[in-house]
């Protein structure tokens, strides 16, 4: 049976779809995914949806998503997954007592366990189906078939050893890790191999476009449109589902076009870009090198990022700017007022929660006072109790003349060229390599951490380098006057 007649079938998947006509362009998808034969319209409808002439001949390797959002990808991966696990015979190639794996990897478990709910409603209302259950929780479920159907997130790095049959990544622009820039990239890379054993296992990577860059963008580009074991289908929110109101989209269109051209009609933004390219953030980092000790004659600067302590970590950074050697020429002198300071960063610590807000205040003073600063700065918006947990210390904490993207976008020039030096700390590295750059409306650009990531450690970083900049600044007026 294949997979468009177990859904044509009222003992099967039918009921489950109010009115097939909906689904249409889904139907055209499943067909070219699986090879199966197409009628013209349904052929002219696939070239629509993937930019390809010729439906494929055989079942895709790889199958990439691009659909705006609520347009049935969650529901359609749910489905496929469920056909896969039920109607096809992996056991002549499992080991006796291997399971082979469907796999879905989101970017949380919440977003997971949306696939594994529809997956669960798909098999748990068809009593022969519900009938091959030997265990099932929230996130797994065990097939008398020896398939197994998992959720984990995608900062789930152990693929090794195990057995994937199919692989559904949910929104891998969006996924973020902490110990890797690229997680799309790696967790893909992981995965492969553990599919190599199994003849026609399936890759399925499911999202709304965001910028460009990222495995969705880089596949996109090298095999949309092209005949290829990899298909891509690009297209809109209504295409893949009429239902959707057009009051939706105009809704959207009004609030922000923008977003709305990726969110609902699947088009790379390029608004969006990185901010730092990995080489000038590899060639400032000594590397091994985590702290600097305080040197008797220099003056410190020190940002704060503050934290309640439930959710995000609170940072602080310490850096200061290297002074030229006296000047032994009237050249000297003129070369040394045109290039730019040399900024060094000394310290960039996070404590990441759950803590206690006091304590750690208490824990950066005590570092401030090794540093003689007497002052830091930290995010305007900040709290009052930041101000007098670190009052009751004897720091004054000063609020910021600039946002955090002021910030950044201040300490640029200084990473362009090549006037930092930073500190091997890895998730700092991995936060900058994230950062990312969005021109908006009024052609302004900020600067933030992208969707769902974390900037806590650059953000204190780059404050403390932009303080290093600002002449402005009462900074390095404020003398060490002792404790
Ligand atoms: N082609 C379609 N016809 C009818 N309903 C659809 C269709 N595609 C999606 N839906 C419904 O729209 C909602 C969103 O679907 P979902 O799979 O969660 O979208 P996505 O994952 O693309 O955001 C679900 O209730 C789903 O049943
Ligand atoms: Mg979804």
């Amino acid at each position: 049976m294949n997979i468009i007649q177990a859904i044509q079938d009222a003992s099967l998947f039918r009921p489950l779809f109010k009115n097939l006509d909906s689904w249409k362009s889904w139907l055209c998808i499943l067909k070219a995914i699986f090879a199966l034969r197409m009628d013209k319209k349904e052929r002219a409808l696939f070239t629509q949806l993937t930019g390809r002439e010729t439906p494929p001949t055989q079942q895709v390797e790889e199958c990439w998503l691009v659909v705006g959002r609520r347009g049935g990808k969650s529901r359609i991966v749910a489905l496929i997954a469920t056909y896969l696990a039920c109607f096809r015979d992996y056991r002549p190639h499992l080991a006796p007592g291997e399971r082979g794996i469907i796999m879905i990897t989101a970017t949380d478990r919440r977003q997971a366990r949306v696939i594994m709910r529809f997956i669960q409603a798909l098999i748990n209302q068809v009593p022969m189906l519900a009938a091959m259950v030997e265990r099932q929780d929230v996130e797994s479920l065990d097939l008398n078939n020896q398939i197994s159907i998992e959720i984990t997130t995608a900062s789930f790095r152990t693929n090794r050893g195990r057995t994937v049959v199919c692989f559904i990544g949910e929104e891998t622009p969006y996924w973020r890790s902490e110990e890797s820039a690229n997680p799309d990239q790696e967790i893909l890379a992981s995965v492969r191999p553990a599919m190599a054993t199994i003849p026609n296992a399936l890759l399925f990577c499911i999202g709304s476009p965001y910028r460009r860059a990222g495995a969705m963008y880089e596949t996109y580009k090298r095999h949309y449109g092209h005949d290829s074991p990899i298909l891509v289908v690009q297209a809109t929110s209504q295409q893949m589902n009429p239902c959707i109101p057009d009051s939706v989209i105009t809704r959207a269109m009004e609030v922000d076009p923008v977003a709305a051209q990726s969110e609902f009609f699947a088009q790379f933004r390029n608004d969006i870009g990185s901010f730092l390219d990995s080489d000038s953030i590899d060639r400032s980092i000594e590397c091994g090198r985590q702290e600097r000790s305080p040197q008797p004659d220099i003056q410190y600067v020190a940002f704060c990022d503050p934290s309640g302590g439930a959710h995000d970590s609170m940072t602080l950074a310490i850096a200061h700017r290297t002074t030229y050697r006296t000047p032994r020429s009237a050249q000297e002198e003129r070369d040394q007022r045109e290039r730019p300071p040399r900024v060094v960063l000394d310290v960039c610590r996070a404590v990441v929660p759950p803590f206690s807000p006091d304590a750690v205040v208490k824990e950066f003073c005590q570092v401030l006072r090794t540093y003689h600063c007497s002052t830091v700065v930290g995010d305007r918006y900040s709290m009052e109790w930041v101000r007098e947990s670190f009052a009751r210390q004897g720091i004054l904490y000063k609020h910021s003349e600039l946002t955090a993207s002021e910030c950044y976008l201040e300490a640029l020039p200084l990473f362009m060229t090549g006037c930092v030096e930073l500190l091997d700390i890895r998730k700092l590295t991995m936060e900058l390599q994230q950062l990312e750059r969005r021109t908006g409306r009024s052609g302004k650009d900020s600067v933030s951490h992208p969707p769902s990531g974390h900037d806590d450690l650059a953000n204190s970083c780059c404050g403390a380098l932009s303080l290093c900049t600002q002449h402005r600044s009462e900074i390095h007026a404020v003398k060490f006057t002792g404790f």
